[in-house]
Formats: C-alpha cells, sequence, structure tokens
C-alpha cells in the first residue's frame, strides 16, 4: 500500500492518476474539509483509493494512515501558507514525525516534494523549511527520493493565486530586487510522472530531481505575459529586497493574503541547476502559455 500524503491536492491527484494507471494500490490523507457537496472522499473511494480522514499535523492520525505502507509520498501543504506557524508545522514539523512514525511503521520507500529553489538562507522562509526538511528526508533510514519541482500548474496555478492580490494592486504593481530571478512553471502531470516512475527505480534512490520549465521566465517576464493575458496595465515599481517586509507589511494591511514570504519567494530562483541529471521519465515539454488562458478563465 502507497500513501500519498496531499493525495486530495493538485500534485497528488496526478500522483493518484499515475499510480492508478499501474495500478498501484494507493490510500489518502485528507482533511476533508468542505461540506459533503464539495468533498472528494466519495470519487477517491469510487476510484479504489482507501481514504483516512485527518490531519497530517497530528502524530496518532499520521500513524494510523502510515499502517501497512510500504511506501509514502509525501505531497502535502498548500504551497502558500499565511501564518507563520502553520508554515513551520506543515513544511518542516510534519516531515520530523513523518519521518519517524514511517521508520517505526516499517516504511521502506519515501518520496519527498521539496520545491526548486530551497535553500538554507533562502529569503524566502518557506524556502528555508524545504530545504531543512529535506535534510530530514535525507537523514533518514529508508530509501527516499526528494523531487523538487518549480511552480507547477494544472488546471490550476497556485503561484498566480498567490500573485493575484500585488498584480491587482494600484497604482504600481511592487516587484522586489530587480525582478531578475528565474522561474520555470511545469506541468503538473509531468511532476507526477517523475515521481510514480521513481518509486520502484532503484536508480532513483538517493537522488534530488530537479523539475522545471521548458520556459524559463525571470519574475519581470513572468509578471509582462500574466500582464499580457489578463490585460492589466498598472505600471511596476521595484522595491529594495530587503525593504520586503516594510512593503508586505504597508500592502498587507490593503491587500489580503499579501506577506513578506511571498515578496521574498518573488526575489528566489526557482529553475533547474544540475546540468547532468537523468530523470526516470520524460517531460512533456507542454508549456504554461498553452495553458494559461484556461487557468485565467478559472480564476
Ligand atoms: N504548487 C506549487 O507550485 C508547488 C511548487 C513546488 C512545490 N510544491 C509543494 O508540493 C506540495 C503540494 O502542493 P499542491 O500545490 O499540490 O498543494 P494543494 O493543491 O494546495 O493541496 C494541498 C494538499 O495537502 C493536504 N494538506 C494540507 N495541509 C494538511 C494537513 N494539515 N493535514 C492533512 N493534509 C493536508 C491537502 O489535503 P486536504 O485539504 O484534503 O486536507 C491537499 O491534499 C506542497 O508540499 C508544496 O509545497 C508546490
Amino acid at each position: 500500500m502507497i500513501l500519498v500524503l496531499g493525495g486530495s491536492g493538485l500534485l497528488g491527484s496526478a500522483i493518484l492518476k499515475h499510480l492508478q494507471r499501474q495500478r498501484y494500490p494507493a490510500r489518502v490523507l485528507t482533511r476533508g474539509m468542505g461540506d459533503w457537496r464539495s468533498s472528494n472522499i466519495p470519487t477517491l473511494k469510487q476510484q479504489g483509493t482507501e481514504v483516512v480522514v485527518g490531519d497530517m499535523t497530528d502524530p496518532g492520525v499520521l500513524t494510523k494512515a502510515i499502517s501497512g505502507c510500504t511506501a509514502v509520498i509525501h505531497a502535502g501543504g498548500s504551497f502558500f501558507q499565511s501564518n507563520p506557524d502553520e508554515m513551520k508545522s506543515v513544511h518542516l514539523d510534519v516531515v520530523g514525525e513523518l519521518t519517524r512514525i514511517a521508520e517505526l511503521g516499517g516504511v521502506q520507500r519515501f518520496i519527498h516534494v521539496s520545491c526548486l529553489g530551497a535553500s538554507e538562507h533562502s529569503l524566502s522562509t518557506m524556502m528555508q523549511y524545504k530545504w531543512q526538511a529535506e535534510q530530514v528526508v535525507k537523514d533518514a533510514p529508508f530509501y527516499w527520493t526528494i523531487v523538487r519541482p518549480s511552480y507547477f500548474y494544472g488546471a490550476s496555478f497556485p503561484f498566480l493565486n498567490a500573485l493575484l492580490p500585488i498584480l491587482k494592486l494600484k497604482p504600481v504593481i511592487p516587484v522586489p530586487g530587480s525582478g531578475l530571478s528565474e522561474i520555470e512553471p511545469v506541468f503538473v502531470d509531468d511532476v507526477a510522472n517523475v515521481i510514480v516512475q521513481s518509486l520502484y527505480n532503484r536508480g532513483s534512490v538517493s537522488k534530488v530531481y530537479e523539475i522545471g520549465g521548458p520556459v524559463t521566465y525571470t519574475i519581470l517576464e513572468f509578471i509582462d505575459l500574466i500582464k499580457d493575458f489578463m490585460k492589466i496595465k498598472t505600471p511596476l515599481m521595484h522595491i529594495p529586497s530587503d525593504s520586503a517586509d516594510k512593503t508586505a507589511k504597508v500592502f498587507g494591511k490593503i491587500v489580503k493574503n499579501v506577506h513578506t514570504d511571498l515578496i521574498g519567494l518573488l526575489s528566489v530562483d526557482s529553475s533547474c541547476k544540475q546540468e547532468d541529471q537523468e530523470l526516470p521519465a520524460e517531460l512533456s515539454g507542454l508549456t504554461l502559455e498553452e495553458h494559461l488562458g484556461a487557468i485565467i478563465q478559472n480564476l
């Protein structure tokens, strides 16, 4: 049995599809948020996926979810958390508990979803937690693989959702630093495919896979692209990265969901740096621009 944390999310749902294609038995942990009309629990069950309802920050829930599983894919935790305590809990603390409980439960294979751009001294707190969580996984005794995707999109694009409040600001859109940091939006199905193809591939053990592209955008190019698609005419205003905190505080008072970490994220490279890596699956080559119209219509 394979436990998929985050199996109801954007990436997790794509992972489940790939697991189903391979006929691998899967279990999903979900908090089952929302009411019965919006719940995807019945659909998951109809698809033959086992469901455990609970919060992954609760060790008791993790123990129940892991029981009887030989593999864990950790794709849980929303990319965008505005509460700093929740951010640490979901991106770092959970990983410590999860690896501990997985070891006790006899899990042999562990695939961990991190983030392209995770680094020890990042300007983004989330990227720091993601880096620390990677170290926890690397120290664990089972066969691990770490997957570091850049910002991914499917029917939705969480990075764009996070950015929207800033893009809608008037009279200027603040851009931290030079705006030259790079991102490589990637199709979510490509990320899911790499994860599932890694699962029982000996060559993927102890590997860190970077997944991004095919197109690299600077933040300035990316914002221009979105402005074009959304017909936004507001001019950009560069702000020094070290005053991002102040800017976030000022804008945070007027616009919901603008906070320090988003401003930090915009200053961080999320692009592939490993030149000689061999992924266990080929990427489709699909580009964001092919999907952007539909994504924006769904906003
Ligand atoms: N989105 C990106 O562009 C991006 C890029 C790089 C890395 N990542 C990483 O990829 C992972 C998945 O991202 P995503 O965009 O697919 O997320 P998402 O669509 O926001 O879904 C989040 C998933 O995590 C689960 N989750 C969150 N908090 C939970 C909790 N306390 N207990 C149990 N389940 C919880 C949610 O389950 P329920 O709501 O059903 O409980 C849901 O299945 C995250 O670790 C994220 O940091 C994302």
